[in-house]
């Protein structure tokens, strides 16, 4: 076979972009040994902002150009690699390059998540590839591992840990003792926060991600609207101490999970896992995927989930995959959904035990009027809190933790708007559920 040159069309040159450009300069001998000579990936275009931007990787200035559908319908550019994020002038350069029958490589989970259905549609029609292994868990290859190594098997659960700037925030509350907002800081100059981080903590980064988890795992595309999400925003040092103090970590956790009559369990949400399980020990911004498939059992995915190197190296290997196809003529070797529809549980129907904390007057009687409520409702108590803090003893509010046994998240959420109702009940009380998993 001979060599093949394959021209890149890069649409965005920010941390991840500029990490393609690096790792092709960087491994592209490499990449070519191993591919046996026969395939040398070239970026011939890349569409940026700003083309005055001041930018630490040097690429050769006429590959530059502000104008996206310059890249797409340059003769010269194969594949096109959308790096830019958001869902609507990064939805128009996919559909445009399916159109123009050029496959697509990217790493934007929002878009696939939000608009996925129709994209998938168009790369149907127009048996055009879209590989998205860089849009869930950075570095770890799980897009590949869900449709071709575990192709055999039925996935029963998936458990994630899949959004690397809440679990190191997470992490620096725990260990370091810093505040939500400066532990933020950090991520954001680490580069492992989306320029805007708003759906990193509020868990929709994470959710797009195991919305694309499940569709990979089980064939249909989801809406969006019946997913339940909750992030880290809400979650208090006082949480955290509770946590400790009871033997758990708080993780933001993604739980995927197939029933027995074919509906799926999908959810994000901060959860308490016992601190010896094995997910209690991903940090920072590691991520993690605990997969349980029918015929391989357990599998755990471990590796970097965010950052330039590790989401460069997952858009590379999509490049590798798709030059491949392309040399091959194996046709459309991307995902595609196989079922039309299928059913997510309505989240009032999943059950865990909980821990809630109620802020409350500190009068007789509170414990008593919540227990009561508690008791009508037939959910049962397994353990309460109550700290006192010392530098405060005669504080006029005070924090109750009521650890709960199993019951459905609906009859939690009416039991506890009959607790919010009550007078002494100051603010909304905050529900972090306790994983079995
Ligand atoms: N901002 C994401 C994270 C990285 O923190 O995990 C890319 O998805």
């Amino acid at each position: 076979m001979s060599c093949n040159t394959i021209g890149l069309g890069l649409v965005g040159f920010g941390t991840v972009g500029s990490g393609v450009w690096e790792t092709l300069q960087r491994n592209g001998a490499l990449i070519s040994n191993r591919a046996k000579g026969t395939i040398q990936p070239e970026v011939k275009k890349i569409a940026v902002r700003d083309l005055k931007k001041q930018r630490d990787t040097k690429a050769p200035a006429e590959l530059f150009t502000t104008d996206w559908q310059a890249v797409v319908s340059d003769p010269s550019v194969d594949i096109v690699v959308e790096l830019i994020g958001g869902t609507t002038t990064a939805y128009d350069i996919v559909a445009a390059a399916l159109k123009a029958k050029k496959p697509v490589v990217t790493g934007n989970k929002a878009l696939l998540a939000e608009r996925g259905e129709s994209l998938f549609a168009l790369s149907k029609e127009m048996d055009t590839p879209i590989h998205f292994e860089a849009s869930i868990a950075g570095a770890i290859p799980i897009v590949k591992a869900i449709q071709d190594s575990y192709v055999g098997n039925e996935i029963n659960s998936m458990v994630g840990i899949i959004n690397g700037t809440s679990n190191y925030i997470l992490e620096r509350m725990f260990d370091a003792g810093l505040g939500y907002d400066e532990a933020l800081q950090e991520a954001k100059d680490l580069g492992y926060a989306e320029a805007d981080p708003t759906l990193d903590v509020n868990g929709w980064d994470a959710a797009h991600k195991a919305i694309l988890l499940a569709t990979l795992a089980y064939g249909f595309t989801i809406d969006p609207k019946k997913v339940y999400v909750r992030g880290i925003e809400r979650v208090r040092r006082t949480d955290i101490d509770f946590a400790t103090k009871l033997g758990y970590i708080m993780k933001l956790l993604c739980i995927v999970r197939s029933n027995a009559d074919g509906s799926i369990e999908l959810r994000t949400q901060p959860s308490f896992i016992p601190k010896q399980h094995i997910l209690s020990n991903v940090n920072g911004v590691f991520n993690a995927v605990a997969l349980h498939a029918d015929a391989a059992g357990d599998a755990l995915f471990y590796g970097r989930g965010a950052g330039q190197g590790p989401t460069a190296s997952a858009v590379v290997a999509d490049i590798i995959e798709t030059c491949y196809a392309t040399q091959e003529s194996a046709g459309n070797r991307g995902f595609l959904p196989y079922k039309d529809s299928g059913e997510v549980v309505d989240i009032n129907e999943t059950e865990t035990p909980y821990y809630v904390r109620f802020q409350v007057t500190d009068r007789p009687g509170v414990i008593a009027e919540i227990a009561q409520i508690l008791a009508d409702a037939g959910i049962g108590i397994s353990g309460t809190n109550s700290p006192i803090d010392p530098n405060n003893p005669d504080a006029e509010f005070v924090q109750l933790v009521f650890l709960l046994h199993t019951c459905p998240f609906g009859q939690l959420r009416e039991t506890l708007a009959k607790i919010e109702a009550l007078e002494c009940v100051t603010e909304r009380p905050t529900v972090f559920r306790i994983e079995n998993i």
